[in-house]
């Protein structure tokens, strides 16, 4: 099978590799799309080099195969699988997306939500489901403020606090304003005319550049900031160290402070599902790339242009 091959850190390529074997709990995909994120870019250059130490290989990447985040339909299940059968189409995430076959646990898998391409669907589990794991507790009526909104993350942010009925101020760069409001953010802030300001019940900040003082000035006094992600360009830890600092001032401060850590779920895939077939949720692709071009699709993520979300097709 073809597939974007990678042996070590910092270089991958097209290239041919036998098709995998699916194990116990473990089911085989004809891949027909996989998502591309910053993680995809943090995995390929295995940069901050925290992500080395959080399992996914030290020296040299476990997975042969970029790209995590997958939708296709099943073609052989392995032992002890009963949730699925051949011929499934599911979605969810995967070690290897990038590929025209790949092996994923049941366990990473939902069904594909009706009325989804396959690019639309690979297109939700990790960016989706880490904006639902951030917005958990969000209540009808309270405000929450989506930094980076124009982003992978921040274009569910916007959607599914708006289906949980708080007003939300979607906060972009220029070029992506025009694409949050469409997402349905009550309120459009342009960081390089304005900051945003305002008092929030909930902070998601998937943009990862601003001061915490700064954001805990803009949260009620049991105010909320979930800290989803920073880019700093640090070569050991990337911007954890925010993070870090967080959850250390969480145990003396009235407000929560929360680095997440999304977790790669079925069932958190299936209530994105939900949000999806109930008209609530749409995915924001921007634009499909080949495989063949598959690495160009990390590029583009990177250089920060891209808005919404970017698919590899198979
Ligand atoms: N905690 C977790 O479990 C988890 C899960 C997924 C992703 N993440 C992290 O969360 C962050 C957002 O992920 P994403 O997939 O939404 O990324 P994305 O699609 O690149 O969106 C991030 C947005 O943040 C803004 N930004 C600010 N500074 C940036 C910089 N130096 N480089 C790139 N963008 C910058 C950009 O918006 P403007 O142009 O409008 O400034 C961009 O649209 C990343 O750091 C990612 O690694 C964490």
């Amino acid at each position: 099978m073809k597939a974007v091959v990678q042996r070590r850190y910092g270089s991958a390529a097209l290239g041919e590799l036998p098709v995998p074997v699916p194990g116990r709990g473990e089911v085989l995909l004809e891949v027909r799309a996989a998502g591309v994120d910053m993680g995809t870019w943090h995995l390929l250059t295995g940069k901050p080099y925290l992500v080395r130490a959080v399992g996914f290989g030290l020296r040299a990447p476990k997975s042969p195969v970029l790209g995590r985040d997958v939708s296709g339909v099943v073609t052989e299940t392995g032992p002890g699988v009963t949730e699925f059968e051949p011929g499934d189409e599911v979605f969810g995430t995967c070690g290897g997306a990038f590929a025209e076959y790949a092996v994923a646990p049941v366990a990473q898998l939902a069904r594909k939500p009706a009325g989804l391409s396959f690019a639309q669907a690979a297109a939700v589990p990790i960016s989706g489901g880490t904006a639902l794991q951030g917005l958990r507790g969000v209540q009808a009526g309270q405000r929450v403020a989506v930094l980076g909104a124009g982003g992978g993350v921040g274009s569910y942010g916007v959607q599914i606090a708006r289906a949980l009925g708080a007003h939300v101020t979607g906060v972009c760069s220029t070029g992506k304003v025009d694409l949050v409001r469409s997402l349905g953010a009550d309120e459009v802030v342009d960081y390089t005319v304005a900051d945003f300001t305002g008092t929030y019940d909930l902070i998601l900040d998937c943009g990862g550049n601003r001061r915490l003082s700064l954001l805990r000035k803009a949260l009620t006094p049991r105010g909320t900031l979930v800290l989803v992600g920073a880019e700093t360009g640090a070569p050991l830890t990337g911007g954890f160290e925010r993070a870090l600092h967080a959850a250390a001032l969480n145990l003396f401060v009235s407000q929560k402070l929360l680095p997440l850590m999304s977790a790669e779920r079925g069932d958190v895939f299936d209530e994105l599902r939900v949000l999806i077939e109930a008209g609530a949720v749409t995915p924001a692709v921007e634009r499909e790339f080949p495989l063949s071009e598959a690495l160009d699709a990390v590029d583009h993520v990177h250089s920060r242009r891209s808005r919404g979300k970017v698919v590899v097709t198979i």
